[in-house]
């Protein structure tokens, strides 16, 4: 099934106009959300949906009069839905909404919701994983979908001591490249903080010295803490472009990481399916 089976409709709660970039990535996600759900049901006991950045769970494309699922609901629409969701948004709007939408739509899944940042409330989110027991095996699947490089490494830090996949829509050209002038700044930490790493301008004035460029040298850097811990190093070649619908630059890239092969065997299949092209950082 693809996304424009996932039409919504207009329902008087709060509903974000998006660029038709957005399309893509909800095309992406809904794919592999609905390939991990039914391929893991019978190898877990539990399997796990956590949104850090859900949003209301309906989205409006500019231009258009068109309404679409977004990334909450996209998971619950799924042929074999998650064993429990876990949906946290810094705006109470969105979440009301999105509690409102899925009374309505979903009235029987396990769903918390968490109100506020997520790298503040990382304990809240954390305490809502069911527990890992032979008897009781657990995997998640976490995506996480920000505006900007405002996430912090050390929340996935947190996450990854459990069995968790990530797709992480990463803003390099969107925010990265955009405000580096500031980033660059000692008193600004935001590259700090998404990184993880306090001494990443030294590494950056070393590549630039050898013409890196600052998406490819960002992506990179990512995806080596990633690989710090545990997660495999191939995702950087499976990176996915999010292009702007004006210019078709790549504003975002979706990023997935798994610490196992079979997470890439899912996600390999949903980027042949999808029409972009490769990444070209
Ligand atoms: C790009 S929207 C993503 C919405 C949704 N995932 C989708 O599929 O369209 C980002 C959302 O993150 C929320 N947000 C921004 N900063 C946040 C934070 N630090 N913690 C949790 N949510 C945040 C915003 O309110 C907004 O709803």
């Amino acid at each position: 099934m693809s996304i424009n089976t996932l039409i919504a409709e207009e329902d008087n709660l709060i509903i974000p106009t998006v660029g038709n970039w957005a399309e893509t990535k909800y095309d992406l996600i809904f794919n592999y959300n609905s390939l991990f759900s039914t391929g893991m049901k019978k190898l877990w006991r539990k399997r796990v949906y956590i949104d850090l950045y859900s949003g209301s769970g309906k989205a409006k494309i500019r231009n258009t009069d068109k309404i679409v699922y977004t990334s909450p609901l996209l998971a619950m629409k799924v042929k074999d839905p998650f064993d429990k969701y876990i949906f946290c948004d810094i705006d109470e709007k969105n979440i009301e909404s999105l509690r409102a939408r899925i009374k309505k739509e979903h009235s029987k899944a396990d769903v918390v919701y968490v109100v506020g940042d997520c790298n503040e409330h990382i304990d809240k989110i954390i305490q809502e994983i069911p527990p890992y027991s032979k008897e009781n095996t657990v995997l998640s699947f976490c995506f996480i979908d920000p505006y900007s490089l405002k996430l912090s490494f050390d929340t996935l830090k947190r996450l990854s001591d459990f069995r968790m996949d990530f797709l992480i829509l990463l803003a390099l050209c969107m925010d990265g490249k955009r405000n580096i002038n500031l980033y660059i700044d000692e008193n600004h930490d935001r590259i700090d903080k998404f990184l993880g790493l306090s001494d990443w301008r030294k590494k950056w004035e070393e590549a630039e010295k050898k013409r890196t460029n600052l998406v490819k040298f960002l992506a990179d850097e990512f995806t080596k803490q990633m690989v710090s811990l545990g997660y495999k190093p191939e995702a950087i070649d499976n990176f996915i472009p999010i292009r702007s619908d004006e210019k078709n630059l790549p504003l975002y890239y979706l990023a997935f990481f798994s610490k196992h092969e079979r997470g890439y065997d899912f996600w390999k299949k949903v980027k042949n399916l999808s029409t972009e092209p490769e990444l070209g950082l």
